[in-house]
């Protein structure tokens, strides 16, 4: 498996934890106000990461470039400030407002990243 894969494979799971925390923190609670941070920090974190790994997994030749190391940080980065941000917001926190739009810009831009990877993979 790719550097990159196992790098993806890894934030994706703290991902899955840090979701599923949130997840059951909200049935003990019955408090349902981060439900959309928990649905995001589970897609954007665990399912979306998993299947960039996999992709990275499926296309090693494109793996080892610096635009799919770049794409890696880029995303994470984005995803690592906009779901812990969003969480605060939706628990009461209107300053993190501004950080939440700007980390979903940032995570946008990791997914058109992406879409260049896939473009310009080539087939095995
Ligand atoms: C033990 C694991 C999990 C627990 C305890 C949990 C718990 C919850 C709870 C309490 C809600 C709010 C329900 C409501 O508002 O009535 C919710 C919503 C949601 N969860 Fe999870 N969840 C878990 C795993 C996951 C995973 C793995 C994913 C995705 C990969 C996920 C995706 C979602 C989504 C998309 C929603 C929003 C659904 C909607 O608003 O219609 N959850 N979850």
């Amino acid at each position: 498996m790719p550097n990159i894969s196992r790098m993806y494979f890894i934030t994706a799971i703290c991902f899955l934890v840090a979701g599923i925390l949130v997840g059951l923190h909200m049935s003990i609670t019955q408090n349902f106000a981060a439900t959309g941070a928990h649905a995001h920090t589970n897609l954007l974190g665990w399912v979306t990461m998993s299947i960039f790994g996999t992709f990275h997994a499926l296309n090693p030749r494109g793996a080892g470039t610096r635009l799919a190391k770049a794409q890696y940080y880029v995303y994470t980065g984005g995803v690592i400030v906009m779901t812990p941000a969003l969480y605060l917001l939706l628990t009461g926190n209107p300053s993190m407002g501004p950080v939440v739009a700007v980390s979903s810009f940032v995570v946008f831009a990791g997914v058109l990243m992406f879409a260049a990877i896939i473009f310009r993979a080539r087939a095995e």
